[in-house]
């Protein structure tokens, strides 16, 4: 592996510069492992400032891992509802069952131990480790990725494992006793400084004096990406059915896409309003009145929706669906954002 002799004084650099910049956010008021878990595989993929809320009530509602354990699937949807890739609040139950049933409720100390649970990769374990118990396990995300490669000048892609691997390695090399906050420093200058799609605020990094993407002038066009694949563009109809204030959700499937979670009965394909009559007849309903239609679009990781929403009365609770009322809807069914767009325009 290449050797980076800057690296040496990253520590010295980011230590003083975390402790006297670092925000105030609710998983940094303790070292709890089971906070620094959830909080963990809540920012995957997720905004700080969108985290918060659902950091805290959840926490609220499930205080312990044992609590968590013992949470019902669709109390455990509706505390995520809103957050996107439900599976890892699937893996979250299973991991705290994992903890019950092998390690007697106690979070496991051990590296490999984390690492071994379900839902926790190479990123989360190390996050978790370093930041719950000072072990030298580097968390490397893609703003830790963004920041190593600035700061040695690196134009290794960021999405390749191999580059992933020489990081955590090179940054395992110079882990300081302070581990924690060395991981939480690294986050917190590619979240601010360092940040993403824009350009890097060298004046103010603690870094400037040593970083090699700053010296050589190449930091604004690191880091470097592989070329994005096209997502898969699917066309779907979808009914917001209601009858006497109550609405047709149904449940999906327990594998693939949103598994378990709520939905609005929909098809594949954009129907006009004939068609769209005709197959909400067939769903068993006999539609009274046509509201309205709207397009909305909802992009997940590798396919994008393109929704055609049908908003009916009709004349009767057909026996296939669930009729919820809107404080179900509200409060105990867990309706994902690709649906809820929806809703929230009833
Ligand atoms: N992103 C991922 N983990 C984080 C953390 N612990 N604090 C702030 N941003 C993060």
């Amino acid at each position: 592996m290449e050797n980076h002799p800057i690296l040496s004084q990253l520590p010295s650099a980011l230590l003083p510069w975390y402790r006297e910049h670092r925000r105030e956010l609710p998983w940094r008021a303790d070292r709890e492992p089971y906070h620094i878990w959830l909080s963990e595989i809540m920012l995957q993929q997720t905004r700080v400032e969108a985290v918060k809320g659902y950091y805290t009530r959840f926490l609220a509602a499930l205080p312990t891992v044992e609590a968590l354990a013992g949470c019902d699937d669709d109390a455990l949807h509706k505390l995520w509802e809103g957050l996107g890739y439900y599976s890892r609040v699937r893996n979250l139950k299973k991991a705290a069952l994992v903890i019950m049933e092998r390690h007697g409720g106690v979070f496991p100390k051990e590296h490999a131990e984390v690492l071994a649970l379900p839902g926790i990769g190479d990123y989360t374990a190390g996050a978790i480790c370093s930041i719950a118990y000072d072990l030298p396990t580097p968390a490397v995300d893609g703003n830790v990725l963004r920041v190593f490669s600035r700061l040695t000048d690196d134009p290794s892609p960021i999405d390749l494992p191999a580059t992933k691997k020489s990081v955590t390695e090179a940054l395992a090399a110079v882990y300081p006793r302070e581990a924690g906050d060395f991981t939480q420093a690294l986050m917190e200058l590619g979240a601010t400084v360092c940040g993403p799609n824009r350009k890097p605020a060298c004046e103010s990094c603690p870094c400037q004096g040593f970083c090699l993407g700053c010296r050589n002038g190449t930091a604004e066009t690191l880091p470097v990406k592989s070329p994005k694949k096209e997502k898969r563009q699917e066309d779907r109809t979808v009914f917001i059915i209601s009858c006497d204030g109550r609405y047709a959700l149904e449940k999906r499937p327990d594998k693939g896409l949103l598994a378990g979670l709520w939905q609005f009965p929909n098809v594949s394909g954009h129907l006009d309003t004939a068609q769209a009559l005709a197959v909400a007849e067939n769903m068993g309903v006999q539609p009274k009145e046509l509201f309205r239609e709207v397009s909305r679009k909802h992009i997940f990781t590798h396919i994008q929706w393109n929704m055609k929403g049908i908003y009916l009365e009709a004349a009767n609770m057909a026996g296939r669906f669930q009729w919820f009322t809107e404080a179900q809807i509200n409060t105990q069914a867990a309706l994902p954002t690709a649906f809820r767009l929806f809703w929230e325009e009833r």
